[in-house]
């Protein structure tokens, strides 16, 4: 009798981010991004074309609900006790619930921001590739990428990409476990 030893899915996490060229991710919490060029917000819809669902905060959440809201979406918030699901959106206390049981039915998850749900999901080993855009611009104060992360988050550079002549970069790199 053969034995067949059950091929294990795992989920593959990508990270998308856009930063200035000082490391910020918005100038205030509640607005989308303004400053990004019309080459990141293509790029960033080619790779969501490629992901199951998407897990974000809930401030960024809010702010970009109109988009957000209607794809499958997992919304990071502390105001529930159990998942709770509104259309495609499910809010969910990553605190309480295993959020790695919870989307390891899909394939790929892409992970949008912002600052807390990015930490979260790196703190939680929930993230497998970064995808960073920087743009030509610093702002001097603003958001943080990261924040306060659990431990150091250590990356390989994959490849590079130039967006425009502008000088919009896009790094990839590995997230290491
Ligand atoms: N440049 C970019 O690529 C980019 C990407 C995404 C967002 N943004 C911008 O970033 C800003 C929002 O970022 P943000 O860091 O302020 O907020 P955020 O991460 O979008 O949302 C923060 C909220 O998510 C919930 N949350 C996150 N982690 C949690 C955890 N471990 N446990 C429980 N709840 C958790 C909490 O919601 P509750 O308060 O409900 O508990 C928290 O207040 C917006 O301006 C947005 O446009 C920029």
């Amino acid at each position: 009798m053969h034995l067949f030893k059950k091929q294990q899915h795992k989920t593959h996490f990508l990270a998308l981010a856009a930063v200035t060229a000082d490391g910020r991710i918005t100038l205030d919490s509640s607005a989308m991004p303004e400053w990004t060029s019309i080459e990141d917000w293509e790029f960033f819809q080619e790779k969501l074309l490629g992901v199951d669902a998407v897990v974000a905060g809930r401030s960024t959440y809010e702010a970009a609900r109109m988009y957000i809201s209607k794809r499958v979406a997992y919304v990071l918030t502390s105001t529930v006790t159990e998942p709770r699901t509104e259309g495609t959106v499910t809010f969910v206390n990553p605190d309480i619930t295993d959020l790695r049981a919870l989307l390891g039915k899909y394939s790929r998850v892409a992970v949008v921001g912002g600052a807390d749900a990015y930490r979260t999901m790196f703190d939680l080993g929930l993230c497998d590739e970064l995808y960073l855009t920087i743009e030509p611009v610093a702002f001097g104060r603003g958001r943080e990428l990261l924040t306060e992360t659990k431990n150091p988050v250590r990356l390989k550079l994959l490849s590079t990409k130039t967006l425009n002549r502008a000088g919009t970069i896009v790094l990839r790199y590995e997230v290491l476990h």
